[in-house]
């Protein structure tokens, strides 16, 4: 083994080695800890305020206890942690800025392999792309998806908030069942219980080889859970001896492995900004092509939450990740190395499926659409994104007029109206939701229905956005439009009543007016003026990329490697 990275801390000697030493030894640390053992950085991202990671403490203990018996040394620190459902005004704002603080925390210290711990939506994708851009040794271990929720003997789950919602909207549900329904709904430890955001990044990780196998599907509150943790405890301490590192792992290959089984478990459309931003840091080529040519021949195998019933528990107990991915072994990449050294077909030899209710075969899918659809035109010259197994077949290809929120606040304040000119073939556009014009890319491009087409029984329009949807909702949206209205894009300039023309067999998204009515429109068209003059937003603002690239910082693109050149003594 190499001469280890921690010893330019604790091999020291004099005046600085006994600083690094002495310092530690408050913790109760004996001194031939710092002999020469592999120490183990535990990158947590518990928090109470992220109730999804709320355990990630607790599973913290088991990665030490797996640390310690291979002859590891664990140190655990926190970094900063995105609860999805409290932090305002969106946790992508911040996915950057909390892949700022892992890098460094973990570039700073004396480590020399890293697991990282997340759960909650973006608390994955941001430790990840920080430690890409460091490239130690690093595993992943998610916290694990909840328990289906429970009410009136019948399983629910985050999609389901969307209908019962509009179910109260209607006055069809009583505020008071409305209320009863929240004690049900999260009823364990970890993140939401459907393939949303956070199942498709703990999807994500395991199809891109960096955890063990099974990170994906294995209930938080369930005991192998623990296991798991321990395992990749002990993992990661022979990690460090074999010096494999994340760009080992994280090959081309692995982010197409990784597109392809996210189209065959249903996974969000959040997982294109996110893996756009980790193949960038790790200095992968991936463009958004690539998610579409990749994910086009691949069915949906998955029959989960939102584009079918289940709910993540029910995919572990079918056979997990791991069968799911033995199913595409004829379309997977051979050969690609995964954390424990195996590939990841090798990995999914011996997966048996216990159930094709849940996961079904090659041959005969749950749905024959799957991934993620990119549609592109004068609208979106850079790439617009839909998920056709969330989709409503019959709008997929359709022509009508565009009705126009020019905010997210607008269309709150306004989609109640009984005036509303709108109707069921109506195009609703959401405008100013995009990364530098809300700022930071909300979800809130499902817009729900107007109430007056809800109450005529419609059930799904075409809805268009230049901001993201929440893994868990459906519906016909087009999402991530690039460029983005605030920066000028023809998004920005269609107004009420322009048409519109989206046809996704054929990947295209046409707004029906012509270029010199867009030269005059443009010449009025004035930026929105978002009043931020300081801190981490004005950066994020002045530096943010757009949907197609992955929406990360410009300059934080690759990564400075794990060199420290000077001491802080
Ligand atoms: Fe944390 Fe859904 S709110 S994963």
């Amino acid at each position: 083994m190499a001469k280890l990275r921690s010893q330019q801390w604790f091999g020291k000697e004099g005046k600085d080695g006994f600083i690094y030493r002495a310092w530690m030894k408050n913790q109760g640390i004996p001194s031939d800890e710092f002999e020469g053992k592999p120490v183990i950085g535990i990158c947590n991202t518990w928090s109470e305020l992220t109730p999804c990671n709320g355990h990630l403490r607790e599973l913290a203990e088991f990665v030490k206890k797996g640390v310690w018996e291979a002859g590891g040394f664990p140190l655990e620190f926190p970094v900063m942690s995105l609860g999805e459902t409290l932090m305002k005004p969106t946790t992508m704002l911040y996915r950057n800025l909390a892949s700022m603080d892992a890098e460094e925390s973990i570039r700073g210290n004396p480590l020399d392999g890293i697991v990282l711990l997340g759960g909650c939506d973006k608390t994955t994708p941001s430790i990840l792309m920080g430690a890409c851009s460091v490239d130690l040794p690093t595993v992943f271990l998610s916290g694990g998806p909840m328990l289906a929720g429970k009410h009136k003997g019948k399983s629910i789950g985050t999609t389901d908030i969307w209908k019962f919602s509009d179910a109260n909207r209607k006055g069809e549900l009583s505020q008071e069942e409305f209320v009863e329904i929240e004690a049900g709904m999260c009823r364990s430890d970890g993140h939401c219980a459907v393939m949303g955001t956070a199942s498709t990044m703990a999807c994500m990780v395991e199809s891109l080889g960096v955890t063990l196998p099974h990170n994906a599907a294995i209930p938080a509150s369930d005991s192998r859970r623990k296991v798991l943790a321990h395992l990749t405890g002990r993992r990661i301490v022979d990690m460090v001896k074999e010096d494999l590192k994340l760009s080992k792992i994280l090959t081309r290959k692995a982010f197409e492995n990784s597109i392809m089984v996210n189209a065959a478990v249903g996974g969000s459309t959040n997982f294109v900004v996110h893996l756009l931003a980790i193949a960038g840091r790790i200095g992968v080529e991936l463009n958004l092509e690539d998610f579409d040519k990749f994910s086009e021949e691949i069915p949906l195998l998955a029959n989960l939450q939102p584009s079918g019933d289940h709910f993540m528990e029910d995919l572990y107990y079918a056979g997990g990740l791991p069968a799911i991915i033995k199913e595409l072994k004829k379309q997977l990449h051979k050969g690609v190395v995964t954390a424990n050294g195996k590939s990841l077909l090798e990995n999914a030899e011996d997966a048996t499926c216990y159930d094709r209710n849940i996961i079904e075969s090659v041959e005969s899918p749950f749905k024959d659409d799957s991934g993620i659809a990119v549609v592109k035109g004068n609208l979106c010259p850079n790439g617009g994104i839909i998920k056709p197994s969330a989709a409503t077949p019959a709008l997929m290809q359709h022509k009508g007029k565009a009705y126009v929120f020019e905010t997210v606040e607008e269309y709150k304040a306004t989609i109640d109206s009984p005036d509303l000119e709108v109707d069921k073939t109506s195009v609703l556009i959401l405008k100013n939701a995009g990364p530098k014009g809300y700022p930071g890319m909300p979800e809130v491009g499902n817009i729900g229905l107007p109430k007056k087409m809800l109450d005529q029984g419609v059930t799904d329009m075409v809805r268009i956005s230049d901001g993201r949807m929440s893994g868990t909702a459906f519906g016909t949206v087009i999402l991530h439009v690039s460029p983005e209205s605030a920066v000028g894009g023809a998004f920005g300039l269609v107004k009420t009543g322009d048409l519109i023309e989206l046809d996704v067999p054929n990947r295209k998204l046409t707004l029906h007016v012509s270029d010199e009515e867009l030269t005059l429109r443009r010449k009025d068209w004035e930026a929105p003026d978002l009043g931020v003059n300081r801190g981490y937003v004005k950066m994020y603002i002045d530096h943010v990329e757009q949907a197609h690239e992955g929406v990360d910082l410009d300059f934080l693109k690759g990564g400075s490697g794990s060199e420290v050149s000077r001491d802080s003594h």
